[in-house]
């Protein structure tokens, strides 16, 4: 039997933690493990179910809600459609026959198509429009590519709390119900935005100013612990979407011979004693969320990587991919590495960047191990990334 964890009368957290999750989407690393929050509301007239849970999970909350005695629900506000949140709807919808789904009306075409939801229990919202539940109220506020196009975000108007679905969590399991150890959590909700939001950065940062119209006590996002300081998040937020890129150089590399680790170390430290930060990867044994966070706040972006096959390391090519497709702030990018007889390398990495509104600066790609010419204009590359990076925020 599990437990609800009361947020305040008639307010309770009724979602599961996930502590063995290691992968999401087969793709992004979760090294906290995750959860999945839902939230029962009990008005003086309605009772609502904001979200569920991964269908992996889905005996937790039909527990939670079991030990609560809920008899009847009358509306699961869907604030979006992917099934980490979605998924144990079906088993809802058949254990409280009456509840209606509420939803923005593209994520009902969603959850009719991906989850086979009967039409006629699935109710389409507007962007602002809300539902009363006697003594309570419910405002959705519509967040499209936050980060799919049907999401929605919950307002609670008497008790000032936003149900803010992905938008502002962080993957962690963890026993508090409340962010206690903002640094853990901050680290965590950071790797979430590198990962999830980055890519829509613009529109988070609509969102964040739609955000300013709401006075807001508590944010309950669908992920992680709840925000009891909403300014936290927020502020975190704001510095990543709008601040401007820091004084640092991300530099992915793979070396298969030792010559282009040769290359990264001696930039390194010149970059070092320019008093330019560097977050080096090696691209072999790296944990990409690592690297996709290091991606949020650097001005620059160095790939080192042999030549393989004519073109660039598959480590590096995927990394390459990856961060195009992070769409990061990033404001240069330059490529270093090395090669035996001779390919296309520059020409395919750089053909693979084109979302980063990037200024290339000149490669250092040379054949063999590096000479005294290299090193110079290793030294060049240093010199040129630390004028640039002087002039960030003007
Ligand atoms: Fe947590 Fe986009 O699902």
């Amino acid at each position: 039997m599990m437990k609800p964890r009361k947020i305040k009368d008639g307010i309770y957290w009724v979602g599961a933690v996930d502590w063995d999750r290691r992968m999401f989407d087969d793709l992004i690393p979760l090294p906290d493990g995750t959860s999945y929050n839902a939230y029962l509301i009990q008005g003086s007239e309605k009772t609502v179910l904001i979200d569920t849970v991964d269908p992996d999970m889905s005996h937790v909350l039909l527990s939670r809600l079991e030990q609560l005695g809920v008899e009847r629900i009358d509306y699961v506000i869907a604030n979006h459609a992917e099934q980490d949140h979605s998924g144990t709807l079906p088993q809802v919808l058949e254990k409280y026959p009456k509840a209606q789904v509420v939803c923005t009306p593209k994520c009902k075409g969603m959850l009719v198509d991906m989850l086979l939801t009967p039409e006629d229990r699935v109710l389409a919202v507007d962007d602002g429009a809300t539902l009363a539940l006697g003594d309570r109220t419910l405002e959705f506020i519509h967040a499209p590519w936050v980060h799919w196009p049907e999401t929605m975000l919950t307002y609670l108007q008497e008790d000032k709390i936003l149900f803010s679905c992905d938008f502002l969590g962080s993957h962690l399991a963890t026993t508090d119900l409340y962010v206690t150890d903002e640094g853990r959590t901050y680290e965590a909700a950071k790797r979430y935005y590198a990962e999830i939001m980055m890519p829509f950065r613009k529109i988070i940062e609509k969102n964040l100013k739609k955000m300013q119209e709401y006075e807001i006590s508590l944010i309950a996002p669908s992920h992680g612990p709840l925000y009891g300081r909403p300014e936290f998040i927020l502020e975190a937020y704001r510095d990543w979407v709008l601040g401007d890129p820091k004084n640092i150089v991300v530099l992915p590399y793979i070396s298969m011979h030792g010559t282009t680790r040769v290359m990264v170390d001696y930039l390194v430290d010149a970059l070092i004693e320019k008093g330019v930060t560097v977050e080096k990867f090696n691209l072999a044994t790296t944990d990409i969320g690592k690297l996709a966070m290091s991606l949020v706040d650097a001005a620059t972006i160095v790939i080192g990587s042999p030549t393989v096959l004519a073109g660039a390391h598959p480590n590096v090519v995927y990394a390459a991919y990856l961060a195009n497709a992070l769409r990061p702030k990033t404001k240069f990018v330059s490529i270093i590495g090395s090669y035996g007889w001779g390919g296309k390398m520059v020409k395919q990495l750089a053909g693979m960047i084109s979302n980063l509104k990037v200024e290339i600066l000149d490669p250092v790609v040379i054949k063999g191990s590096p000479r005294d010419v290299d090193f110079a204009d290793l030294d060049k590359l240093a010199t040129t990334i630390a004028e640039k990076h002087a002039t960030l925020g003007d």
